[in-house]
């Protein structure tokens, strides 16, 4: 779950990203975060994740309330986050495998736990043929697709994707968009996307949020 209360973003003290902000995301629902170039999504995203901290208001994300943003508190909160960025994020010296079980090593996951984890969802990301080489040896898409599955592999309760599908092919997009939406209505994860596009076929219920000069709005 979700909740902002007047919730206020800034890199600094001339401008306000988001000013006074108030919504709240329930647990299971697909959100999407639309508006234009430089409106403010990926401030808005990185507060969920405790990235950016709250200029003023209040924030709860999974009862964590990131207004007070200790430490030990964010590392409570990554534990049920996964998070999928534009540009992957995936560690260069690490095989698919290893980039993906990851999350599930931080988190103290048996080995062999781990590693069925990885084959499962290679299988669903189409890449189980790629799972001993290198990001360097895949295509952006095919890339994204193990980034997804890195952020999926120890069942995080909500996920956050920043532009996921941004560059890429449709096959890959495609692959994206299905494994979003599997996981959250068969394994009830709560889903925030920001993206400029929302697919026309996802056959799933949702809800939009629009940014617009600073305010955040419920659109249809
Ligand atoms: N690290 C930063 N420091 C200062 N300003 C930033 C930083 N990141 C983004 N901004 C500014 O905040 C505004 C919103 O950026 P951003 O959230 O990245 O937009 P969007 O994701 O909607 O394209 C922009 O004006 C951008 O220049
Ligand atoms: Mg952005």
């Amino acid at each position: 779950m979700i909740l902002a209360s007047n919730l206020t973003l800034a890199y600094d003290s001339k401008k306000n990203i988001i000013e006074n902000a108030n919504f709240k995301i329930k647990e299971k629902e697909f959100i999407f975060i639309s508006g234009s170039s430089g409106s403010g999504k990926s401030t808005l995203l990185k507060s969920f994740y405790g990235e950016l901290p709250v200029k003023s208001g209040h924030l709860l994300v999974n009862r964590i309330d990131l207004s007070k943003n200790r430490y030990s508190s964010l590392l409570q909160l990554r534990k049920n986050l996964g998070i999928v960025f534009q540009d992957y994020k995936l560690i260069k010296e690490y095989t698919i495998e290893q980039n993906i079980m990851l999350p599930l090593k931080v988190h103290n996951y048996d080995d062999t736990v781990s590693k069925n984890q990885v084959k499962k969802l290679l299988k669903h990301v189409k890449l189980s043929h790629k799972i001993g080489v290198y990001p360097e040896e895949l295509s952006g898409g095919e890339q994204q697709r193990v980034a997804v599955a890195r952020a999926l592999s120890h069942n995080p309760s909500i996920i956050f994707a920043d532009e996921p599908t941004g560059n890429l092919d449709d096959y890959s997009s495609d692959v994206i968009w299905t494994l979003l939406k599997n996981a959250n209505e068969q394994l009830g994860i709560t889903v925030v996307v920001v993206t400029h596009r929302i697919p026309k076929d996802l056959g799933i219920k949702y809800r939009r949020f629009n940014i617009d000069e600073g305010v955040v709005y419920e659109a249809s």
